[in-house]
């Protein structure tokens, strides 16, 4: 793919995404040797500050970009920072942003930027529209006259409150931008392992044959974090596991899996397809499915490794009596002629004892049992997808015990990614932020896409916030959540918690 020569400004460039995650990713990008010919960075926000001193905050003085700045001699260094440019918005966004505007067409002349523009919006949502306006005012937002460059704006999670919410962000961007220019990040999405799930269901013939009702028992997707809520207590009190996590995220995941062949790589098809896979799951709407099929938990406080946890609600800028979930479990079928009745399980939550996301496909036992000395509890095959860490996939199935008789076990057939060690692999932002410069937006999440995620997930955080029967249970930091978890999934053998 071709990456044109453009301008990426980015709103909200003195915050810690910049310099964490963006900058970052866009060091690795000039590494690799993806960059145009010509390409400049524009840095906006509220901070006073020259382009020298943005330099220095973003790339010579980084401590996100230290160790791979040593390896690198000052002429190669220069030339990246030299691309970085900087230019304050005032107090507040609205106002100076003509001066932007003279900024942006003094770089584009200069370097030869032929009047292509991303925007990239690391700011919070409330601002999305107020900035696609002012940019939309100066004339910004479409290529006009000589100037025939493309326009873009990507927008960073979270992506709405509610459904609501979210359709009014929707509205608010497309009154400025097409739906084609919108760019919106998940950065599930960038990871290798998450596009994967589509080349492993499409591109082989011995999976997508078992990948329905017939085959398959059940699907369990976990997401695990041993973090806690860290710095963001102020955030995740109004947001919770549900909104964090699962409505992205994970659902995203979860398209993936139920979606149908697409009829080719298009972006809109995949999209298409998604849709159609997010608007199929079963909405719940009555109390006692949603009291039955949902879960929700707290991590209190707990030693680890001998040293004290504190519990959520001592974090700082979380209510002393928050409600709001560390953990979120949910149980939902897929209405449609591929998924009828398979349950699907879908767990994530902060401080567990393991950082992973993986999904495991269970599939049914022969329906004929031929050999009696199996383990019943362990005789179905399982494919699990190993998200992160440890990338890879693994299948389980039976083999002989050796020896006499027929003794029937679990044998593993696992593949690492880490074993193609010649292919260097991108992390999220710096494959995600090359497609928005290439104008592919594959993995970027469309408006309705958003919108079906939150249809499902609206009634169950209606569900948890006004019902004063819907129990928070605790559990001990670093532990798999509450101890009557196994029962939302009692059909089964109770969660797979890995490494166990
Ligand atoms: C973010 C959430 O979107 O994803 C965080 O806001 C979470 O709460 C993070 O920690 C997890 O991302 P990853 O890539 O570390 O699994």
């Amino acid at each position: 793919n071709k990456t044109s020569n453009q301008l990426l400004v980015i709103f909200g460039a003195s915050g810690d995404l910049t310099a964490r995650k963006l900058i970052p990713a866009l060091y690795n990008l000039y590494e690799g040797g993806h960059f145009p010919e010509n390409f400049a960075v524009l840095g906006a926000s509220r901070s006073d500050m020259s382009d020298e001193e943005f330099r220095k905050r973003v790339v010579y003085e980084s401590p996100f970009l230290k160790d791979k700045l040593k390896k690198k001699d000052d002429e190669f260094i220069k030339k990246f920072a030299d691309m970085m440019f900087y230019s304050d918005l005032g107090d507040d966004y609205d106002s100076e942003y003509s001066k932007l505007n003279k900024r942006i067409t003094s770089l584009n002349e200069e370097h030869g930027l032929d009047g292509n523009y991303s925007f990239y919006l690391s700011t919070p949502p409330s601002l999305f529209e107020p900035i696609s306006k002012n940019l939309s005012d100066q004339g910004l937002t479409k290529g006009s006259g000589t100037d025939k460059g493309f326009r873009r704006i990507i927008v960073e999670k979270p992506f709405g409150y509610s459904l609501e919410t979210a359709k009014e962000l929707n509205a608010g961007l497309q009154k400025y931008f097409k739906e084609k220019q919108i760019y919106r990040i998940d950065h599930y999405l960038g990871k290798e392992t998450v596009q994967n799930l589509m080349v492993t269901r499409f591109s082989n013939s011995i999976f997508e044959p078992l990948w329905n009702r017939n085959y398959i028992h059940h699907v369990e997707i976990t997401n695990a974090e041993t973090v806690g809520v860290e710095k963001r207590g102020g955030y995740y009190d109004k947001s919770g596991a549900l909104r964090d996590m699962f409505q992205s995220h994970l659902l995203q995941i979860v398209s993936l899996i139920v979606m149908e062949p697409p009829i080719s790589a298009d972006a809109d098809e995949i999209h298409n397809e998604k849709v159609k896979a997010l608007k199929s799951i079963r909405r719940m709407t009555d109390t006692q499915t949603l009291f039955d099929h949902t879960m929700k938990g707290q991590y209190v406080a707990s030693s680890i490794d001998g040293k004290r946890v504190k519990g959520y609600r001592e974090e700082e800028g979380v209510d002393p009596d928050s409600k709001t979930e560390t953990y979120a479990a949910i149980k939902f079928f897929v209405d449609n002629w591929r998924w009828k009745d398979v349950p699907f399980y879908v767990r994530t939550a902060k401080r567990m004892p393991t950082k992973v996301t993986e999904v495991v496909i269970h599939f049914k036992t022969p329906h004929h049992q031929v050999f009696k000395e199996q383990d019943i509890n362990n005789k179905d095959n399982k494919l699990v997808i190993r998200i992160q860490p440890d990338e890879g996939i693994l299948i389980k199935f039976g083999v002989k015990v050796p020896g006499q008789g027929f003794k029937v076990e679990r044998a593993n057939m696992d593949f690492y990614y880490s074993s193609l060690a010649d292919k260097n692999i991108m992390d999220a932002y710096e494959r995600l932020l090359l497609d928005a410069m290439q104008g592919d937006t594959t993995l970027y999440a469309r408006a309705d896409e958003v919108e079906a995620a939150w249809a499902f997930v609206d009634p169950i955080l209606e569900y948890w916030a006004n019902d004063k029967d819907v129990p928070t249970y605790g559990y001990p930091a670093g532990t798999w959540g509450p101890k009557n978890s196994d029962d939302l999934i009692e059909d089964s053998n109770g969660w797979r918690n890995p490494g166990e």
